[in-house]
């Protein structure tokens, strides 16, 4: 609560596809910053993501289910205008890398000056600067052992949807029976 006695909500937005436990490291941080954070998944009818929008909000919800002050919420369109909706006043960011920093702060500056909305950027856990949600699809993708950077729940949904994804490519080279 601020001195103001109003909830201090953060958002944590991202595309999630799927959450990793870089993205995890970062909710869980501000979980302890804000009375409510809202993690916000991107509604991106221009990208078919690897999991649905339904199944990385599920993903999410059950990651984030010891956290009592995580909301998980879909938003399309601009994050500021969601922001404002849903009377967030920050969003919170990791920053991995310098790499991420360049994109990172035009993005801050823009949702500045679009809607007043402050960014709060949180250096990554060393042990996770590496991790990306496509790198970790990549490498499941290609048999590799993703267990030690996402959930357990979701290396087992990727085990299986790629499993799905293999035989049915294989079904295909394979040509009608
Ligand atoms: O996980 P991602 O894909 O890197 O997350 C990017 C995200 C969702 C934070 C960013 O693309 C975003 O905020 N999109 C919403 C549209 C928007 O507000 N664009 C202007 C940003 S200044």
């Amino acid at each position: 609560m601020s001195p103001e006695g109003l909830t201090r909500k953060a958002a944590c937005p991202g595309s999630f596809d799927p959450v990793t436990l870089g993205h995890l490291d970062i909710i869980g941080r501000a979980v302890k910053l804000y009375d409510e954070v809202v993690v916000a998944v991107l509604i991106n009818p221009a990208k078919a993501g690897l999991f649905s929008l339904d199944e990385r909000l599920d993903l999410l919800r059950e990651v984030t289910a010891a956290y009592p002050n995580v909301r998980v919420q879909a938003f399309q369109g601009l994050l500021v205008e969601f922001c404002l909706d849903n009377g967030i006043a920050v969003v919170v960011k990791g920053l991995r890398a310098v790499s991420d920093f360049d994109y990172e702060l035009q993005m801050a500056q823009m949702n500045l000056h679009l809607a007043g909305v402050e960014t709060l950027f949180m250096p990554t856990n060393p042990q996770y600067s590496f991790l990306s949600s496509s790198l970790i699809k990549d490498v499941a993708k290609w048999g590799g052992d993703v267990t030690a950077h996402v959930p357990d729940v979701v290396a087992r949904r990727l085990r299986e949807r790629l499993h799905t994804a293999r035989s049915a490519a294989g079904e295909q080279a394979a040509g009608p029976a």
